[in-house]
């Protein structure tokens, strides 16, 4: 059992049997091989993007999707260039958040995938522009969804970019699994959580992956932290108080900020962002700008944006 977790760790899916023929070494020696080389092109695709941030979470539900659109958004009006990769194979979001869902990706003469020009410095890629219908639903197993991941990072034209964020689905699946093994140990994880116990214990868990993994984790951000009453004024802390901060202290990871609940990031969640952001842009800089700022001192100081 030990060796078998040590051989997921190592590639991602357990070795075969040992080989007795020449031919099956032969075989074998030849996967391994291309194997390296599939990672040498996918570094080199990824050679001009200058941050690689995964958005992780223990539980579902927390706002992963949301916080990725989000912070992709703010951080393309600071004039840096974003990419976002909806890693969400079985649930892709993000599309429909960004209101472009139902687009089609285009392909270069080279063959590799263009990502989808969604806002101003903001492109997106996601399995969802490859479904026929929106309602179609991938089945499929480990090794297909790592190859498919793979292939996400590898033959998408990401270009030049300050940041990639790549909207990861709950837990320490298949997914998160291939995406900390894949990138460049260019920054990390972002963890998001919700701060009731249940939530807490998994995001310790996503800590703790990341850990094992050797991916960092860049901060943690406490999402539907309190509903502030539209009538009184009054906040209700509907899922408890301050357990994000707590486990961020715990765990020593740094604590990106809070994020209360709002009826509008619903609705700017439902494909409705753009009126949302024209409408109360300010509203939304405030439940998100500090955490933009926290993530963008973590990873690089004072880097001034090249988007503009
Ligand atoms: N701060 C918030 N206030 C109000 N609603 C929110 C907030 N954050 C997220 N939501 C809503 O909660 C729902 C779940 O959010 P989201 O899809 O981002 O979570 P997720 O962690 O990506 O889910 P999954 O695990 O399924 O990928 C969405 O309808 C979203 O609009
Ligand atoms: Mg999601």
């Amino acid at each position: 059992m030990g060796n078998l977790f040590a051989e997921i760790l190592m590639v991602g899916y357990p070795l075969p049997p040992p080989m007795t023929s020449k031919e099956e070494q032969r075989e074998r020696l030849a996967q391994l091989v291309q194997m390296r080389r599939e990672e040498e092109e996918l570094a080199e695709n990824l050679k001009g993007v200058d941050h690689l941030i995964a958005v992780m979470s223990g539980k579902g539900g927390v706002g992963k999707s949301t916080v990725a659109v989000f912070l992709g958004y703010f951080l393309s009006r600071r004039g840096y260039r974003v990419g976002i990769l909806d890693a969400d194979l079985h649930g892709p979001d993000v599309p429909l958040m960004l209101g472009v869902e139902g687009e089609r990706l285009s392909v270069t003469g080279s063959g590799k995938i263009l990502p989808y020009p969604a806002l101003e410095n903001l492109d997106v890629v996601s399995m969802s522009f490859m479904l026929e219908r929106s309602d179609q639903a991938i089945i499929w197993r480990g090794p297909l969804k790592m190859k498919a991941i793979r292939q996400l990072l590898k033959d998408v034209d990401w270009g030049r970019r300050d940041f990639l964020i790549i909207d990861l689905p709950p837990g320490t699946g298949d997914e998160p699994l291939s995406i900390a093994q894949l990138l460049p140990r260019r920054d990390g994880a972002v963890v998001v959580t919700t701060p009731q116990e249940v939530s807490l214990l998994d995001a310790r868990k996503a800590i703790s992956f990341s850990r094992e993994l050797k991916f960092p984790v860049l901060g943690l951000i406490e999402n539907m932290s309190g509903f502030v009453c539209p009538h009184c004024g009054k906040i209700t802390y509907i899922f408890k108080r301050g357990g994000g901060e707590r486990v961020a202290q715990e765990m020593d990871v740094p604590f990106l900020g809070r994020i209360p609940m709002n009826p509008k990031v619903v609705e700017a969640g439902d494909g409705g962002i753009q009126k949302v952001l024209s409408e109360g842009g300010e509203e939304m800089e405030k439940l998100f700008g500090g955490i933009v700022e926290r993530l963008l001192e973590v990873v690089s100081g004072s880097q001034a944006p090249s988007g503009q």
